[in-house]
């Protein structure tokens, strides 16, 4: 690092002027490196998300229409969280294996209308379960790990044999990228690309999602703590990606991500491998809320937002403000 002193060294010579500014920016950011979580529902279910201002489940036409606009906005990728009707919902998650299900189909008609777009398949048991938990119990009320697996693996190669492009198990039991890789192997879907939820917290940020998917009341006041990673931990963070990685993982993520940037930076720094930040939805409602009440200029906060995620180390960013930043970055 080189010193200066004043005035030889005046630090606002590069900024003074828009054309120096962009030459001396160290960091980019472009639409191709965002992937739109969209929330898909039938009949009743679909509609404006109350707890999510701006955010909407999809039917299946809708689903595809905007697909359409986000390949057209430079947006590569969307991230699909089906909405599962109450009636459907039992305590083994058995909708998660229904070959037909939500997702398939959802899948099926995205990679036969829109084949350019990338598809991501969030894998976990939480939007099928009766009790909101990522996997299935035990006969305490403990989340059966390996028994959960069986499960995930086989719903990852569902999707997988249903032409999704990225499988991202976000259950975060011990083992399932080596299950899933395995299982993939063996049954020819050598493409398929793993990004594995690797260091996910078990945060408070992930409320106004579990509304979207109305799997908040069925959790109860039981959370996800015996999973999901602690808050005050970084070196766990590591740990858990180094054995993803060893599993088979093509990818990671970081979650949730403003508040984690310093998980982003320590991860990339160490590993230096394809790194994704999730702008969870209790970030999109925090800074959406205080939008719409005109306190922050919406443009300018969405973009510093995101490009703080690029310049903490994520190379993709998950964040329900896909659509809009690839409209202001055109
Ligand atoms: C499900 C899952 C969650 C999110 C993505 N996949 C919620 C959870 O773990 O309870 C959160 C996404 C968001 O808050 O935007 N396993």
């Amino acid at each position: 690092m080189t010193l200066g002193s004043f005035p030889r060294t005046r630090l606002r010579r590069n900024r003074q002027a828009p054309f120096v500014r962009e030459m001396v920016r160290e960091t980019r950011m472009t639409p191709g490196q965002f992937i739109q979580p969209l929330f898909v529902a039938e009949g009743k279910q679909k509609g404006p998300i109350a707890a999510m201002p701006g955010q909407t489940r999809l039917d299946l036409d809708e689903l595809i229409k905007e697909c359409e606009a986000l390949l057209a906005l430079g947006v590569g990728c969307v991230a699909l969280f089906p909405v599962t009707p109450p009636e459907r919902k039992t305590p083994e998650g058995e909708e998660a294996l229904n070959p037909d299900s939500l997702m398939v189909r959802a899948i099926k008609a995205i990679k036969q209308s829109v084949p350019n777009i990338g598809v991501l398949a969030d894998v976990a048991l939480d939007p099928y379960t009766s009790h909101g938990h990522d996997g299935v119990l035990d006969a305490h009320g403990y989340v059966d790990n390996d028994r959960s697996l069986e499960i995930l693996r086989r719903q990852a190669l569902m999707y997988a044999r249903a032409g999704v492009d990225i499988v991202a198990p976000s259950d975060m039991m011990d083992g399932r990228i080596g299950q899933m890789r395995d299982v993939f192997e063996r049954d020819g879907q050598k493409n398929t690309i793993i990004m594995s939820y690797a260091a996910k917290y078990a945060s408070a940020y992930y409320g106004p999602f579990r509304d979207a998917l109305g799997s908040s009341a069925n959790l109860g006041k039981g959370g996800k703590e015996t999973y999901q990673m602690d808050p005050a931990n970084t070196d766990e963070a590591l740990r858990e990606v180094a054995f993803d990685l060893d599993e088979g993982a093509d990818m990671v993520m970081v979650k949730p991500g403003m508040p984690y940037l310093d998980i982003i930076r320590r991860v990339k720094d160490e590993f230096g491998v394809p790194t994704a930040a999730y702008q969870v939805s209790g970030e999109y409602s925090m800074l959406q809320g205080a939008i719409d009440h005109g306190w922050f200029d919406e443009k300018k906060v969405v973009l510093e937002s995101l490009m703080c995620f690029r310049r903490a180390g994520a190379d993709m960013i998950l964040t329900y403000f896909g659509k809009r930043a690839a409209q202001w970055l055109a």
